[in-house]
């Protein structure tokens, strides 16, 4: 573990945090700069959370409690007639313009409801450890994001990695009954609680084949966001035998040498190369189930994939799955994102999770 990467990563989240308090999802790449993501940036106020850094992740809370309330109308609609709201894409962004226009036309797979999961999950776990309190405005956008997740989750949408298609993906499912799950224990909210188990439901009897979870329902595919089934640790639980044999079959399938996921077989984003972020959810998940060696080999690798200004990428072009689309995507949109703050958020949080981070911020003084 670098001690340095953790400060480093902790300083690059602070400073490219916007005046709003949006986390942009990476800086220096055109295609991502600009808009935050509610799934990256609430693993990036977790991981700030973890570091000690609660004001930021306060900031960036109060930022999306401002962006839902400011969607309250659309939100309303959509849950009382979500049919119609997909039809007409009349639901919430995946990604918003990090300074609130909202009115930007922004042509983006944008219904994903995974983000959106996460948040609620993020949010609930952030007032836990003792920050910004839910209460005001902020319960009331906890609230609207539950009920919105309650009437939607089982409307196919787009998955993280926001390419297939408006489907049903177990890994959306995982992150909208994180969420939800996070909020029935906090509130006592009895439609959070069923929705949740519904949900369980759902995943165990429409998203599996051949005993383990599946990339959507129908297919027989493998995908290494399925890991989001294991950490948070609150859906099934690491001991449930769906998600050890989901797990088997991503280091099987998708891990070449123990510590380096591709995201699925069929990738070809800049080829389809190693995720630094799904490195931090294997090594969260094994952090978790107590193989501290495994987990500090994925950390490990993600620090050396840092360049020399200490940024981590998105992925990179090492085990691709189809070399000819490297430079496909490079003409497209410029080389590989990074800083990436997903990346960095993740190497924060393996590191917390493995408990061998220093407290090694910066003194106050310097930030
Ligand atoms: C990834 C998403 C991510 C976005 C911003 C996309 O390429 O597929 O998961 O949210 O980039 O980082």
């Amino acid at each position: 573990m670098s001690a340095g990467l953790v400060a480093t990563s902790i300083e690059l989240i602070r400073n490219a945090q916007a005046d709003s308090g949006a986390y942009p999802a990476a800086c220096n790449y055109p295609t991502y700069e600009g808009f935050c993501w509610f799934r990256d940036a609430s693993y990036v106020a977790h991981a700030m959370d973890r570091s000690g850094e609660l004001e930021s992740a306060a900031r960036y809370h109060a930022w999306v409690t401002r962006t839902l309330l400011s969607e309250r109308t659309r939100i309303e609609a959509a849950v009382a007639d979500p049919d119609h709201a997909r039809s007409r894409g009349a639901v919430l962004r995946a990604r918003y313009p990090i300074e609130g226009r909202t009115t930007v036309d922004d042509r983006w797979p944008n219904f994903q409801l995974d983000g959106l999961g996460t948040w609620l999950w993020s949010r609930l776990d952030h007032a836990r450890r003792g920050g910004r309190p839910l209460a005001g405005d902020d319960a009331e956008a906890a609230a609207l994001a539950a009920r919105y997740l309650g009437a939607l989750w089982d409307q196919p949408n787009f998955d993280c990695w926001e390419e297939a298609g408006e489907r049903r993906h177990p890994s959306t499912w995982g992150a909208i009954a994180l969420g939800l799950h996070a909020y029935a224990e906090t509130s006592g909210d009895r439609n959070a609680m069923a929705t949740t188990a519904q949900i369980q439901g759902a995943l165990a009897s429409r998203g599996t084949h051949d005993g383990a979870f599946t990339k959507h329902e129908g297919s027989h595919a493998i995908d290494a966001n399925l890991l989001w089934l294991g950490v948070p640790d609150a859906v099934f639980g690491l001991a449930d035998p769906t998600f050890q044999r989901t797990l088997a079959q991503i280091e099987r399938e998708l891990v070449a040498d123990g510590h380096d996921p591709n995201r699925y077989r069929a990738d070809t984003f800049y080829g389809g190369g190693e995720w630094v972020v799904l490195n931090g959810f294997l090594g969260w998940v094994y952090a978790c189930q107590g193989r501290s060696v495994e987990a500090r080999r994925c950390l490990a690798w993600m620090g050396e994939q840092a360049n020399a200004a200490g940024h981590l990428p998105e992925q990179v072009s090492t085990n691709v799955n189809d070399p000819s689309m490297v430079n496909v995507w490079v003409e497209r949109w410029g080389p590989i994102a990074q800083p990436l703050l997903w990346s960095h958020a993740m190497y924060l949080i393996l590191a917390d999770a493995l408990n061998v981070a220093p407290r090694d911020r910066l003194p106050p003084a310097a930030r």
